[in-house]
């Protein structure tokens, strides 16, 4: 056996030696009201990694990421990205540390009155102003053949499938090489055929380009597929982050109902 063999150590967490999260949660609490949504989670993803987060509708998942791209702000904790505290920040120093994320809402993932291409073009109209017009037209052009959608450009949303519509988002969450990919249910009410195209692309975009992403999902078996980690969130808590074996094995009550209903 060589040296790199005894060393040998997943692509993902080499990536990671040395290196601080790319996003560091910490004790996160948010209420609406009387209403305590988030109580205390706390996680970490790295480089090349991906966590999926699941959990029963209305734990609070998408208030989650909402929060780590500051659209809200938390009522206690940090969330720290490139170990830079997001919560203080001036607003042009958020929108600065907002374009390295990528993120694909859960609902209405485009523009409904732009057409593909202008929908892909509109993060780098707006930050990429010094960029000349043909090579934005070519980016466009190269991220939708990334997704498999070079051929809609001039379509507008509604007239293409809920599959080809999360495609060309994700195509958008990229156009400005972000190092972070947040999805918010990117499966949500596709067929089992087009949620497994979209597992393959996440997997595929996240082999070329490396981010840190994180996952939200319904779906235990597109979570198993694109995901390092699982984290699972119930009444405002992690209840168990692990593995997708790992999760498995638990004997928590709420697991092992949440895997069985899955
Ligand atoms: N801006 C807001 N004002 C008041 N309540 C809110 C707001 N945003 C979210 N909530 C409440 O917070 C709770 C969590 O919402 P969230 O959308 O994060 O759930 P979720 O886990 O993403 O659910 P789903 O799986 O159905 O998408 C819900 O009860 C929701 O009504
Ligand atoms: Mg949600």
């Amino acid at each position: 056996m060589d040296t790199m063999d005894q060393v040998a150590v997943k692509p993902g967490e080499a990536e990671q030696e040395g290196s601080a999260s790319v996003i560091a949660v910490e004790d996160l609490h948010k209420s609406f009201g009387s209403q305590k949504v988030l109580n205390g989670i706390s996680l970490t993803v790295n480089r090349g990694e991906t966590l999926a987060v699941l959990g029963r509708s209305g734990t609070g998942k998408s208030v989650l990421l909402r929060l780590i791209i500051g659209l809200e702000k938390p009522d206690l904790g940090s969330i720290r990205i490139h170990g830079q505290d997001i919560d203080g920040l001036a607003l042009d120093q958020l929108g600065e540390i907002r374009t390295k994320m990528g993120f694909l809402f859960q609902h209405a993932a485009l523009y409904d009155s732009l057409t593909v291409e202008q929908n892909v073009a509109f993060p780098l109209q707006h930050h990429k102003k010094e960029m000349p017009a043909s090579e934005k037209c070519a980016r466009v052009r190269q991220l939708l053949e990334e997704v498999g959608m070079e051929g809609a450009l001039q379509k507008m949303p509604s007239d293409i499938s809920g599959g080809m519509q999360k495609r060309v988002g994700l195509a958008r969450a990229l156009a400005l090489e972000p190092d972070i990919l947040l999805l918010d249910e990117p499966t949500a009410g596709l067929d089992p055929i087009s949620s497994a195209e979209i597992n393959d692309l996440v997997l595929k975009l996240q082999a070329e380009h490396h981010m840190a992403s994180i996952v939200v999902t319904h779906d235990l078996h597109s979570a198993k597929t694109i995901a390092d980690r699982l984290a699972l969130l119930n009444e405002g808590n992690v209840v168990i982050e692990g593995s997708f074996e790992e999760l498995q094995k638990s004997d928590d009550g709420f697991v092992r109902e949440f895997l069985r209903y899955s």
